[in-house]
């Protein structure tokens, strides 16, 4: 039998498999579809301290290799999430959950951060660092070094759980990121979050979202998360958990090989539903076919 566990700062996971942020909800629709106790884990929609209709509708344009979305953090806001949905989390699933944390001020991250924290159902605390920071003329603040140390520290001061930092793609080069949040005591990475976007309806002159750019996702940046994920690995210790583009179990072993020791699952599970399951199903099967017999012997193995 191949072995497909990984161990994320001590959260040990039965696969590798876990589904993305913002694409699975708190998991209770999929868990109609499927018993979700089959992923590794998954991870909760972003939270930021107050409840957010997101942005104006149209939010989602459809792309040949995947999709823009604009839907701007909507959520019932940290401390509704965590006493309500991340509660009722434990009636269908079974081990501890990701939580995605937002924030606009540095406060902001570490109140929610905290409240995460606090709730029996997480077992490690992914900081979403896309968001605009208000205080600072709206610079996201994972795009400079001192501002995103500054964050990670703060956080990590503030909890006792892991925090694993989700980088975004749209810098000029992640690896001074990655040093700076390994730098300021993260335990792990997670790249990439969606990269920035733009369509344009040809017939009306108008660009099709409302809010006019968004976050391009889906199998069109599956080379690009290859490319972060593995510069990364190449200048960091800590692990680091791939997404971007990520539809199939060949998929998963790439981005493994490439330097992730767990992988997300995102836009795929808005195209099929059973994706996730799909893919944990295909894995142990196309490992067997590739002589692999622990799959947390592949994590960086490409030459
Ligand atoms: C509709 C939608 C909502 C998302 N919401 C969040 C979010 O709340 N927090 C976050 O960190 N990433 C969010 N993401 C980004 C995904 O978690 C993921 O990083 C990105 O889509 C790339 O992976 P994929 O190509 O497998 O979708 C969202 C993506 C989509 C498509």
């Amino acid at each position: 039998m191949v072995d497909l566990s990984t161990n994320l700062s001590g959260l040990i996971l039965t696969n590798p498999i876990i589904a993305a942020s913002g694409t699975f909800g708190f998991g209770k629709e999929f868990a109609s579809f499927y018993d979700v106790n089959i992923l590794g884990s998954f991870c909760t929609k972003g939270m930021t301290y107050l409840p957010r209709l997101g942005n104006p509708q149209p939010r989602i344009a459809e792309c040949k290799a995947g999709m823009l979305n604009s839907i701007g953090l909507t959520n019932n806001g940290a401390e509704h999430i965590a006493r309500h949905e991340f509660l009722e989390i434990k009636n269908y699933f079974k081990k501890p959950v990701i939580a995605n944390v937002c924030g606009f001020t540095k406060e902001e991250y570490i109140t929610n951060a905290k409240l995460a924290d606090e709730s029996p159902t997480v077992g490690l605390i992914e900081l979403n660092v896309s968001c605009p920071n208000v205080k600072q003329g709206g610079i996201g603040f994972g795009t400079q070094t001192n501002i995103l140390f500054d964050l990670v520290k703060a956080v990590k001061n503030a909890v006792k759980k892991p925090v694993y930092v989700k980088l975004t793609p749209n810098v000029t080069d992640i690896k001074p990121l990655a040093l700076s949040c390994e730098d300021a005591g993260a335990d792990g990475l997670c790249l990439i979050n969606t990269l920035l976007g733009a369509r344009i309806d040809i017939k009306t002159r108008k660009f099709i979202l409302a809010n006019k750019y968004g976050g391009y996702s889906g199998q069109g940046i599956f080379p690009v998360a290859v490319r972060m994920v593995n510069e990364a690995f190449n200048c960091v210790k800590i692990p680091i958990i791939g997404l971007g583009g990520i539809s199939s179990a060949a998929d998963t072993l790439e981005m493994m090989m490439a330097g992730a020791r767990a992988v997300q699952i995102g836009t795929a599970n808005i195209i099929d539903p059973f994706a996730c399951k799909k893919i944990v199903e295909e894995l142990p099967i196309l490992c067997q076919k590739l002589g692999i017999n622990k799959i947390s012997e592949i994590i960086g193995i490409a030459k």
